[in-house]
C-alpha cells in the first residue's frame, strides 16, 4: 500500500461513479473517513495526532504594514503553536519522509482574540476538493491497491504532494522544516489595497534535513527531545513571508503551486521559544479561517472553509 502523506482511504469504482459521490461531502463524513483510515483516538485529533504545544513570538518587519493591517504587522505579539506530523497516528513515525509536518499557530492579538496561522511542509495540499478528499480516504481505508491505483490514474494532483516530499530529504527537526499556509490568502493594507499571498515560513538558519540512512538511525521518536535540546540553547526561529501573487494566479486549487518567480516580502520573525503546556493548545482548534482584519481567506478554494468545520467536528468529538 503506498504511504499517503495525509490520508488513505477506499471506494470501488462502482461507488466513485454513483450519484451519491455527486454529493457535497459533509464535515463528519470526512471525520468518519480519517478515523476509518487512522483509527478513532479517545481525546484525540482526527489529523494532526501527534504533536508538540509550543509558545513564543512574532515579530513584524517594517514592511509588513504596508501590505496589511492586522494587528500582528503593527507590533510584535505572543503566540501560541503546536508543532505537528501529518495524519491521524497518535504514534506515527518522525523519520517518514513522505509526511508533513505541521505548525499551527495562534497569533494573540492585543484586543484578547486570535489570528491563526496554519502550515504544512509542503506546498500543496493532496486534494482539490473536499469530494476528491473524500474519495481518497475511503479508498486507502479499503486497503485494495487495484483500486487505489486507478484512482491516482484518474486524479494524478493528488500525487504531487507524496512525490514533493519524497524529492526532499526528511526534515532534521520541527525547527529545519520549511512551511507553506498552501491556499491563496489576500492581504489588505489600511488603504484598502488587495495583495493575493500565498504563506511561507523558512527557518532563519535554513532547511536541515536527514539522508534516508540518518532518518533511519534517528528511529520513530526524535522530535521531542531535539526540540527540548534546542530551546535549552535558544529559540526556533523561521522568517515569515508573503508569495506575492500576480493577476490571473489560481485562487481555487490547493494542489497547485504558482509559478516559481514570484516575489516575497518578509513580513516577520516568527520565534518559538519553548515547550508550552498541551492545554494550551487542545482548548480550541486552529482554525485557519479565523484570521485578523487584514487577512481574507480565498472565496475560490473549496478545502478551506470545509477545514474549519471538519476542526469543529473533531474538536467536538475530542473534548466529549
Ligand atoms: C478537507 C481537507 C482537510 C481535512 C478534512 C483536515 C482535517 C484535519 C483535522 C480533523 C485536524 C484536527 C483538528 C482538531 O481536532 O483540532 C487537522 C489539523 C491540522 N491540519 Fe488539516 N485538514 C484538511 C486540510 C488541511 C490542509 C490543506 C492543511 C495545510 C496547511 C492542513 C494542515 C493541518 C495542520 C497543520 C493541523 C494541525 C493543527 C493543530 O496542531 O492543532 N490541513 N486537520
Amino acid at each position: 500500500m503506498r504511504s499517503l502523506c495525509f490520508g488513505i482511504g477506499a471506494l470501488s469504482l462502482a461507488l466513485l461513479a454513483s450519484p451519491a459521490m455527486a454529493q457535497e461531502a459533509q464535515p463528519e463524513q470526512l471525520i468518519d473517513a480519517l478515523n476509518a483510515v487512522f483509527g478513532a483516538h479517545a481525546k484525540m485529533r482526527a489529523a494532526h495526532t501527534k504533536g508538540i504545544c509550543v509558545k513564543g513570538n512574532f515579530t513584524p518587519t517594517a514592511e509588513a504594514a504596508a501590505l496589511s493591517k492586522a494587528p500582528l504587522f503593527a507590533a510584535p505579539v505572543p503566540l501560541v503553536g503546536r508543532f505537528s506530523l501529518g495524519g491521524g497516528n497518535p504514534a506515527a513515525p518522525d523519520n517518514q519522509k513522505d509526511n508533513v509536518r505541521g505548525i499551527a499557530l495562534h497569533f494573540q492579538l492585543p484586543d484578547g482574540g486570535v489570528s491563526d496561522l496554519v502550515m504544512v511542509s509542503a506546498p500543496i495540499f493532496v486534494a482539490k476538493t473536499p469530494e476528491q478528499f473524500l474519495e481518497l480516504l475511503t479508498i486507502v481505508a479499503g486497503k485494495d491497491k487495484d483500486k487505489l491505483d486507478a484512482f491516482f490514474k484518474a486524479n494524478p494532483e493528488t500525487t504531487r504532494q507524496g512525490a514533493w516530499l519524497k524529492a526532499r530529504p526528511t526534515p532534521a527537526s520541527y525547527a529545519t522544516a520549511d512551511y507553506y499556509g498552501v491556499h491563496t490568502f489576500a492581504l489588505i493594507n489600511a488603504k484598502g489595497d488587495r495583495q493575493p499571498i500565498k504563506w511561507k515560513a523558512e527557518p532563519v538558519g535554513g532547511f536541515v534535513g536527514l539522508s534516508d540512512q540518518e532518518a533511519e538511525g534517528k528511529g520513530m521518536d526524535f522530535y521531542a527531545a531535539e526540540l527540548n535540546e534546542r530551546f535549552a540553547k535558544g529559540p526556533a526561529e523561521f522568517n515569515l513571508y508573503a508569495v506575492l501573487g500576480q493577476p490571473g494566479d489560481q485562487d481555487d486549487d490547493p494542489t497547485s503551486e504558482w509559478p516559481a518567480d514570484r516575489k516575497s516580502v518578509k513580513m516577520g520573525t516568527i520565534s518559538i521559544t519553548g515547550l508550552e503546556n498541551d492545554a494550551a493548545c487542545d482548548v480550541a482548534i486552529f482554525d485557519p479561517n479565523a484570521l485578523a482584519g487584514g487577512i481574507e481567506a480565498s472565496k475560490n478554494d473549496k478545502i478551506l472553509p470545509m477545514r474549519s468545520l471538519d476542526y469543529a467536528v473533531s474538536f467536538g468529538r475530542r473534548t466529549n
